[in-house]
């Protein structure tokens, strides 16, 4: 046993609360030293799509996500037909799931209310519009004053600052796009500039690959990396989310598994990817698969979805639920 108290008085144990506030970064006081550019976050694939169609890719809205311990979000943008940046699947006819401004308010009241978090935020641009409409979303939302910019561009993979840092300086989410980004918006930081991605839309229930796939041509060399772990099902010419294997896609261990394809990418680049993206978060068990990928926490338990994801999965649940009531 790692823990010297079982997980419940170690919880206890965290009281007084401003101890607590102290104590951990994104849950872990383990990761407070731990540099950005070391630790892997279970990201939402298109976080902003909720509900229960084809065209939906999470149970919850993103207040909930980041609730339940979520620090990853990437969103997709287009124009709806009045001209406003909504977020929208693939248009604004298929999916729209409203204004950026309004999805970004809601991250910036969740950053207010919970100061010891480090949020990585990844927005597409569909249409490939000015840069200047982000801007003008992240001034609504009053979100700018969190943002983090690094020194330089690109910036080494050992120069990330900790989330320590992020927290003290209170800048506290890495905004990226992944076309688009300019100078003149200094703090919304070009994707492909710091990271790479393997292919999305995959439809191998295996995940038996860990390929970079964007950028073209590129070298993983001194780029940290994102995993598109989110299983498809083709119709026709269609790919929908196949939510009816997430609870093995989403799953810590075993074929197919989050810990499996990872396992593939670490042999490959040497290194643990910053970001997992998945459907469906909730499902499966993925802050089991989290943890121990950042090295916390006990053995993983369940695989197949439904494990308690270990000591460490106990006690992040744990924290959450505590955050939930204060
Ligand atoms: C990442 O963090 C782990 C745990 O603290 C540490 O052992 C490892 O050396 C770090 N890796 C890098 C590249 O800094
Ligand atoms: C998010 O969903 C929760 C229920 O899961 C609901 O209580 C809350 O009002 C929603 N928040 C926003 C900002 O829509
Ligand atoms: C975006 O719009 C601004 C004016 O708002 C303009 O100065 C800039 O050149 C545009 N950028 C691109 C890439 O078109
Ligand atoms: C934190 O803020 C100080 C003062 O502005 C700055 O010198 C330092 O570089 C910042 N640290 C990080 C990690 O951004």
């Amino acid at each position: 046993m790692r823990y010297p108290l079982s997980p419940i008085s170690f919880i206890f144990s965290l009281f007084p609360l401003s101890a607590y506030a102290q104590a951990l970064c994104n849950g872990h006081a383990e990761l407070c030293s731990r540099q950005y550019s070391n630790i892997t976050q279970i990201g939402t694939h298109d976080s902003a799509f909720v509900g229960t169609m084809p065209t939906d890719n999470q149970d919850v809205n993103i207040t909930a996500q980041l609730d339940a311990g979520i620090r990853f979000l990437q969103a997709q943008s287009h124009l709806d037909g009045s001209g406003s940046l909504n977020l929208c699947h693939t248009t604004c006819m298929e999916k729209d799931a409203g204004p950026l401004s309004d999805y970004l308010t809601d991250l910036k009241i969740w950053l207010d209310a919970n100061p010891n978090e480090v949020v990585t935020l990844l927005l597409t641009n569909g249409d490939n519009v000015n840069i200047s409409l982000f801007d003008t979303a992240f001034t609504i939302s009053n979100l700018k004053r969190y943002t983090y910019t690094p020194p330089t561009s690109p910036l080494d993979l050992s120069a990330w600052p900790t989330l320590n840092e992020l927290i003290g300086n209170n800048t506290r989410l890495i905004a990226f796009l992944d076309t688009g980004a300019a100078p003149s918006v200094y703090y919304i930081l070009d994707e492909f500039t710091y990271f790479f991605e393997t292919p999305f839309d995959v439809t191998d229930p295996k995940f038996a690959e860990c390929t970079l796939d964007r950028p073209k041509g590129a070298t993983a060399d001194g780029r940290m990396y994102i995993v598109n772990h989110f299983l498809d099902l083709s119709i026709g010419s269609v790919d929908i989310p196949d939510d009816s294997a997430d609870d093995t896609t989403n799953a810590a261990t075993g074929v197919g598994s989050i810990g499996a394809q990872v396992g593939i990418c670490e042999g490959l680049y040497g290194r643990a990817p910053v970001g997992v993206l998945v459907d469906n978060f909730d499902r499966g068990n993925v802050f089991a698969a989290q943890d121990a990928l950042n090295g916390l926490g006990g053995p993983i338990k369940g695989g197949g979805g439904g494990g308690d994801g270990g000591v460490g999965g106990v006690i992040s649940k744990g924290i959450n639920d505590l955050k939930n009531v204060f």
